[in-house]
């Protein structure tokens, strides 16, 4: 089948919102989408990778007129692409040449916490570099760098803060799909902001307890972008890297999208739609076959009625290859029978927000589950009011599997792993949640400011070994 819908509740959707920020068109040129560059490693063995990650203030030319004052990673604004490789050990300077102190989170990376995960108790001061050493071994799936201090998150991904990280793996080097970094399989970053005077963003100025917007659609850091197709097939990999924005997508002439892989890596089978949604954090691959157009015409990628991006086609050699049918095997152990079921609920909007009827507590440990063990979760958003809200609900530490929405399945292209869902307002997502890694972990809503306000837990993955483990977390007040 083709899907023709966004699944999701449209009552819940941001623009019933008050402080809903339409977007708007730019007036500025068309100019070529970036691209950024990959990550050079510093040195490279076969088993052990170096690499430095440094953030940075800079200025960077977004729209005609003045440069806006950005934060970047190697660059002055978002990052260069940083690829791991699955089964290598990383050693990454975390660097910081900003005025103030940072983290530098990997989202979707599966990692040990607290420190290592960079979540808000790994600071890295300004002036100062640290070095970590992980191995990344998981499948291939594209992941993402951000800032994570709490609670200035937002503060820090507006700014700039956000990079692509890839995994890549043998099996999905092997597939029959596009693998040409650049050409024709490309990073799209969503995000959205305000230009004000002198081309200035002010974060404070815009700030909204549920969530900071801005009216202007900005992919890779570029304004108004077009990208030249060179090749019948594309690949794009999404990530809604916007403090708030959830993105409908869909292209000119209701042209096929063919769905991938989501946050996790490759879905046991592609899925094909017109329209799709993608809300905070959240990753998602498709392939856009543009066998049916030639050469000069041009296909655009909107968001709700807003063009957003520009594929100009030119010349391609014709491309028979097929998306093969099953793409990935995709299983997680079933939890054991009298296996605890964890809550999670999620409440409130503005600065109530909440999870579990709690603040975020930066010394407080919310809850508990094995190493090693599945065990589920059920996700509860009870802002049922009024349409309510949709909250991106992300786990760090590790994917789950999405089991059921109110009991009845998940959307199609929900099969993979996640480890980011949007909940419905009234809605209950039951998730199996496996961690591969010991550590403090947080569990939070990925609209950024819900998250800064509050909507946020933690908890710890035990060991047999050691089941009091204690961390030393950062208290809040010490920031
Ligand atoms: Cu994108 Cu706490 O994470
Ligand atoms: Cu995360
Ligand atoms: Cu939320």
């Amino acid at each position: 089948p083709i899907y023709n819908d966004y699944f999701f509740n449209e009552s819940a959707y941001d623009y019933h919102d008050g402080g809903y920020v339409p977007l708007e068109k730019y007036d500025s040129p068309t100019v070529p989408l970036n691209i950024p560059e990959i990550l050079k490693p510093d040195k490279e063995t076969d088993t052990d990778v170096w690499l430095t990650v440094h953030a940075q203030p800079g200025e960077t030319q977004i729209v005609p007129g003045p440069k806006t004052k950005t934060w970047g990673y190697n660059q002055s604004l978002l990052g260069k692409t940083i690829v791991f490789k699955s089964g290598k050990t990383y050693h990454v300077t975390l660097k910081n040449t900003l005025p103030e102190l940072t983290t530098f989170h990997w989202h979707g990376l599966d990692v040990p916490g607290p420190f290592i995960d960079g979540g808000c108790h790994a600071p890295v001061y300004p002036g100062e570099a640290k070095e970590i050493t992980f191995k990344v071994d998981q499948p291939a799936s594209t992941t993402w760098l951000h800032a994570h201090p709490c609670p200035l998150t937002g503060w820090d991904v507006w700014h700039g803060l956000a990079a692509m990280a890839y995994v890549k793996d043998e099996h999905e080097a092997s597939l029959p799909i596009p693998h040409n970094y650049g050409v024709d399989d490309i990073p799209v970053v969503l995000q959205d902001r305000r230009f004000h005077e002198d081309n200035q963003w002010d974060y404070d100025g815009d700030y909204d307890p549920d969530g900071t917007a801005g009216p202007t659609a900005m992919l890779n850091g570029t304004v108004n972008p077009e990208f030249d197709v060179t090749t019948q097939k594309l690949r794009v990999r999404f990530l809604d890297g916007s403090n708030r924005r959830e993105w409908r997508l869909h292209l000119s002439d209701d042209l096929v999208m063919t769905q991938i892989a989501s946050d996790g890596g490759l879905l046991p089978e592609p899925v094909q739609m017109t329209k799709f949604m993608i809300t905070c954090a959240e990753r998602a691959e498709f392939i856009l076959d543009f066998k049916d157009y030639k050469p000069g015409d041009k296909v655009s990628l909107y968001s709700d009625d807003m063009p957003i991006l520009t594929f100009n086609i030119k010349e391609f050699a014709k491309d028979d290859t097929e998306i093969p049918e099953h793409l990935a095997d995709t299983s997680y152990p079933d939890p054991e029978p009298n296996a605890h079921v964890h809550q999670v609920v999620m409440s409130g909007t503005d600065e109530e927000v909440m999870l579990n009827g709690k603040k975020f507590g930066m010394m407080r440990i919310d809850d508990r589950q094995e190493l090693g063990k599945s065990e589920y979760w059920d996700i509860t958003n009870t802002n049922d009011c009024c349409g309510g809200m949709l909250h991106p609900y992300h786990m760090h530490g590790g994917s789950f599997q999405i089991v059921s929405r109110n009991g009845e399945a998940p959307y199609p292209n929900e099969l993979g792993y996640k480890d980011t869902v949007s909940v419905n307002p009234g809605e209950t997502v039951r998730i199996k949640m496996k961690f591969n890694y010991e550590g403090v972990f947080m569990y939070h809503c990925h609209i950024i400011e819900h998250e800064d306000g509050g909507m946020m837990a933690q908890m710890q993955v035990w060991t047999k070994e050691e089941p009091e483990k204690k961390y030393d977390l950062m208290a809040m007040d010490t920031l």
